[in-house]
C-alpha cells in the first residue's frame, strides 16, 4: 500500500493563510542562467524537487559546480561557453521537459558530444520540435525517432536562424533563445505567446533582446555573443501549484484562502482569468513587481453558482498546465463549457486531453472529446459514487494532484496509485492539503 493515496472525506471548511514553493520554470532558468553567467549566483525558495535536482545533477555533470545550503543555493557560473565534461558525457533530464529542452540550447556551442536521457514519460515525448532549430543553427543530433535519448554535438560555427514557433510552446522558444546567446549576429524567432520567463529574465541580466508584440504573434530578436554576470533570485511561488488549492476552496463550502507571494506573470495567470469569467470569487492583491515578474497574493472564496466557459484560444498557453483542473472546474459548472485547439495537452507528461476526458467520465461527467478539444457537460449536483480509483496515468504528478482535489470536493471512497510522483513538481502537496484539514492515508 505504500505508494498509495486514501482519501475518504470530503474537506470540511476551511480558512487559512498558505505559502506555495518556488515556481519550477523560474527555477530551472535561473539555474541555467547562473550556470552560464560568470560569478556566484545564489537563490533563494528554489524548488525542491525532482525536476530542478534532477536539473542541478546534470548541470552538475557538465561541469558547473553547485551548492545547495538548507535555505538557498549557489551556483558557480561557468560562463556563455565554460562548461567543462568529458566527451560522450551522459546527462538525464529525468521527467523534466523543461531542462531537457531548454539545455539543448545551451549545448549548441559544446563541440563534446552529450547524450541525453529522460525516464518513461520524457522519452515519449517529441524533440523534433526544438531538433529542427537547433539543426538550423548547425547543430548535429541523432535522436530515436525524435525522441530521448538523443546525442548532440555543438559548434563553435553557429549561424543565426529565423525562425517560426507555432505552438505556443515556452520550452522551444527558449532553447532557441538559450542558443542564440552563444550565436553571433541576430537570431529572430516569430512565435505564438507563451510563458515569458526567459525573456524577462535576459531583460533583467542586460542582454540584448528585443520584443516586438504583434495582434497574434511576437518576434523576439536577440544579438548574441554578450556575456552576463551572477543572478542573485528569490523565486516566487508556482501558481501552478497554487491552483489546486484555488480550485479546491473553490469547489469547496464555505472556504477562504489567501496564497502567499505567487508569481502573476501574465503569461501564466490563464486560470485566474477563465475562472473569474466563470463567476468564480478571487482576487488579486499586494501586487509587486519583483526582477521583471510580478508577484501577488491571491485570496480565493468558495463560489456556488459557476458558469460554463467557452474558452478562449488565447487561454491555452496561458492556462496550459491549469487545463485539467479547469475541466473539473466545468464539470461543477452549470451548462456546457468547450475548449477547442488543445492539442497541445496530448504532448505534455502524460496525454492529458485523453487522461482529463477519461478521469470526468470516471466521475460521472458526460464529455465528447476529439483529437484537440473538449465539450465537458457540467452538473453542479454532481452524483457521489462509492469507489473511485485512479492509476495508469504514466506517473504524471498534475493528474495525481487533479485526483485528490476532486477526491477532496466530490467525496466517495479514493484509492489514488503513484502519490511518489508529486515528488516532480510540488513535494509538499500533501502536507498542505493537511494543514487545510484533509484527512489522507
Ligand atoms: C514550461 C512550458 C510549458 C509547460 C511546462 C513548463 C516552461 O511547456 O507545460 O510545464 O517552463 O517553459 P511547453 O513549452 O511544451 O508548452
Amino acid at each position: 500500500m505504500k505508494n498509495i493515496l486514501l482519501i475518504n472525506n470530503k474537506i470540511n471548511k476551511f480558512n487559512k493563510k498558505i505559502s506555495i514553493s518556488g515556481d519550477k520554470s523560474l527555477s530551472i532558468r535561473w539555474a541555467i542562467m547562473s550556470a552560464m553567467g560568470l560569478g556566484k549566483s545564489r537563490a533563494y525558495n528554489l524548488l525542491d524537487s525532482e525536476d530542478v535536482n534532477n536539473s542541478l545533477f546534470a548541470l552538475k555533470k557538465l561541469g558547473v559546480r553547485v551548492v545547495k545550503k538548507k535555505n538557498f543555493c549557489e551556483i558557480y557560473g561557468c560562463g556563455l561557453n565554460g562548461l567543462n565534461f568529458r566527451e560522450n558525457t551522459i546527462i538525464n533530464a529525468e521527467n523534466s521537459g523543461t531542462f531537457a529542452r531548454l539545455i539543448l540550447g545551451v549545448l549548441a556551442r559544446t563541440e563534446k558530444n552529450v547524450i541525453l536521457k529522460g525516464d518513461k514519460s520524457l522519452s515519449k515525448r517529441d524533440f523534433l520540435r526544438v531538433i529542427n532549430p537547433l539543426n538550423q543553427f548547425g547543430v548535429k543530433i541523432v535522436s530515436n525517432k525524435n525522441k530521448l535519448p538523443l546525442a548532440i554535438r555543438g559548434t563553435k560555427f553557429l549561424r543565426p536562424i529565423n525562425y517560426e514557433e507555432t505552438k505556443g510552446s515556452a520550452q522551444v522558444k527558449s532553447c532557441i533563445m538559450l542558443a542564440a546567446l552563444n550565436t553571433p549576429g541576430i537570431t529572430k524567432i516569430k512565435c505564438t505567446p507563451s510563458r515569458d520567463h526567459t525573456e524577462k529574465l535576459f531583460k533583467y541580466l542586460n542582454l540584448k533582446i528585443k520584443i516586438i508584440n504583434k495582434k497574434k504573434y511576437q518576434i523576439i530578436n536577440i544579438e548574441g555573443g554578450k556575456q552576463h554576470g551572477k543572478l542573485n533570485y528569490n523565486i516566487p511561488g508556482d501558481i501552478s501549484s497554487a491552483s489546486f488549492f484555488i480550485v479546491l476552496t473553490l469547489l469547496s463550502k464555505n472556504s477562504k484562502l489567501i496564497i502567499k507571494k505567487v508569481n502573476v506573470n501574465k503569461s501564466r495567470t490563464g486560470i485566474i482569468e477563465v475562472l473569474k469569467k466563470m463567476n468564480a470569487k478571487i482576487k488579486i492583491i499586494n501586487k509587486k513587481k519583483y526582477k521583471g515578474e510580478d508577484m501577488a497574493d491571491i485570496f480565493v472564496e468558495s463560489t456556488k453558482n459557476l458558469k460554463s466557459l467557452n474558452c478562449p484560444k488565447e487561454m491555452n498557453s496561458r492556462a496550459i498546465d491549469e487545463l485539467p483542473l479547469i475541466f473539473l472546474v466545468c464539470a461543477k459548472a452549470n451548462g456546457t463549457s468547450y475548449f477547442k485547439d488543445i492539442g497541445e495537452l496530448r504532448h505534455k507528461e502524460s496525454d492529458r486531453l485523453k487522461l482529463s476526458a477519461s478521469f470526468l467520465k470516471d466521475i460521472g461527467v458526460k464529455v465528447k472529446q476529439t483529437s484537440n478539444s473538449l465539450k465537458i457537460y457540467g452538473n453542479p449536483n454532481l452524483k457521489t459514487k462509492k469507489n473511485y480509483i485512479v492509476k495508469n496515468f504514466m506517473k504524471d504528478h498534475r493528474i495525481f494532484m487533479l485526483g485528490c482535489i476532486a477526491a477532496l470536493v466530490i467525496g466517495g471512497s479514493w484509492k489514488l496509485f503513484d502519490r511518489n510522483c508529486i515528488n516532480t513538481s510540488f513535494p509538499n502537496f500533501l502536507k498542505i492539503l493537511r494543514q487545510l484539514g484533509a484527512n489522507l492515508k
